[in-house]
């Protein structure tokens, strides 16, 4: 099968080759993937920028989601059967969608939205997950709780700014004014033109922010959540109490306590609780989702379609940081 792989971290193009189908476990499926979605996770891995937190052995496949047809399946699967159209999002260690198979295991997907195609469907599973993993499980959002999501027109921000209003709150978002209109459609309620105006000298008083930005922005949303709110970050430093989560060896764990003593501070200086995410595969959730997708209540959005003799332009509009919403690989 056609897949694009790296030999080696800060390799500078995705290579076009060919490679053996994978072989299935048993827990397994085989998927034909029809579309993928790039990811600023592909960038970083292939940059070598999480060795810390994820390992990979070489040569190595990227793609972080897919949407596609089962083609078979290994001897314990009840659930899912040959010809299902199926979503999702492989686990850490068994990536590699920019491919045409992929072997994943069962609790990763779900049956794709019926009124998706399988490009729009390519477009949930890793902005989808992530975002109800920080509005929902981390926040636990409820009607009338205020919410900043910053980043309003990105891959991550223009889902979960659709979810966010599911969960009935009220949301604010950052984004530039060509897409002021554009996240107004999604549902935001209050925007903030991010080249005019700095959100942290006007919103005050808000429940929660969820961070795709990290640096000073994440530093700053302390200034506007109230004590006991929560910020959630998926680009901000991971904290000692995330690596103790994740199972990282004690050093490691230090190492990020020390690397995040300024949020510590700033933690005990606000009663504001900091959480870093790294969001987990779940094909239970993407069912949830789903229910929303297919009632129209939430949507995918396309910035841009490739195909996957053209990832590495992909990849280059994906790192001008401007997208907005997902960049699609058209893989079969
Ligand atoms: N930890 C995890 O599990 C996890 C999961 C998913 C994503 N992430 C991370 O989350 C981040 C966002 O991902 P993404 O897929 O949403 O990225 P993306 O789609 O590439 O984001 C691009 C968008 O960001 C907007 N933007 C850039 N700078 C901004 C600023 N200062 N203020 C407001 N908006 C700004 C751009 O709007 P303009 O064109 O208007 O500038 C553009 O629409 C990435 O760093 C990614 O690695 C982490």
């Amino acid at each position: 099968m056609q897949a694009a792989l790296i030999h080696s971290y800060k390799q500078k193009e995705l290579e076009l080759t060919s490679v053996p189908i994978p072989d299935i476990n048993s827990n397994d499926v085989l998927v034909k993937i029809i579309a993928a979605s790039i990811n600023p996770l592909d960038l970083r891995t292939m940059a070598g920028g999480l060795k810390m937190l994820l390992h990979y052995d070489m040569p190595l496949i990227l793609g972080n989601d897919f949407a596609g047809e089962v083609v078979a399946v290994g001897s314990k699967v009840t659930q899912f059967k040959v010809g299902d159209e199926v979503f999702g999002r492989p686990r850490k260690d068994r990536i590699g969608t920019f491919a045409e198979y992929i072997a994943v295991n069962t609790e990763d997907i779900a049956l794709k939205p019926k009124n998706l195609t399988f490009q729009e469907a390519a477009a949930i599973p890793l902005v989808g997950l992530t975002s109800y993993q920080a509005l929902h499980d981390l926040m636990d959002l409820k009607p009338g709780k205020k919410v900043l999501i910053q980043a309003g027109s990105g891959g991550v921000g223009s889902i979960a700014i659709q979810i966010a209003k599911q969960l009935g709150a009220f949301v604010a978002t950052t984004t530039s004014s060509k897409n002021v209109e554009f996240v107004k459609s999604l549902g935001a309620d209050q925007i903030i033109d991010y080249h005019k105006e700095n959100f942290a000298n006007v919103l005050t008083d808000y429940d929660a922010v969820f961070d795709t930005l990290g640096d000073k922005n994440l530093e700053q949303s302390f200034k506007i959540v109230k004590p006991s709110g929560k910020i959630v970050s998926v680009s901000g430093l991971p904290d000692a109490k995330f690596g103790k989560s994740y199972g990282l060896p004690y050093w490691k764990q230090f190492l990020l306590k020390v690397a995040t003593r300024n949020l510590s501070k700033l933690e005990k200086e606000t009663q504001v609780q900091y959480n870093f995410l790294f969001m987990k595969p779940s094909g239970k959730q993407l069912s949830l989702l789903t229910e929303w997708i297919e009632k129209d209540q939430v949507r995918p959005i396309i910035d841009r379609v490739f195909d996957l003799n053209d990832i590495n332009d992909a990849l280059n509009y994906s790192r001008s940081g401007h997208a907005k919403g997902k960049i699609i690989i058209n893989i079969n």
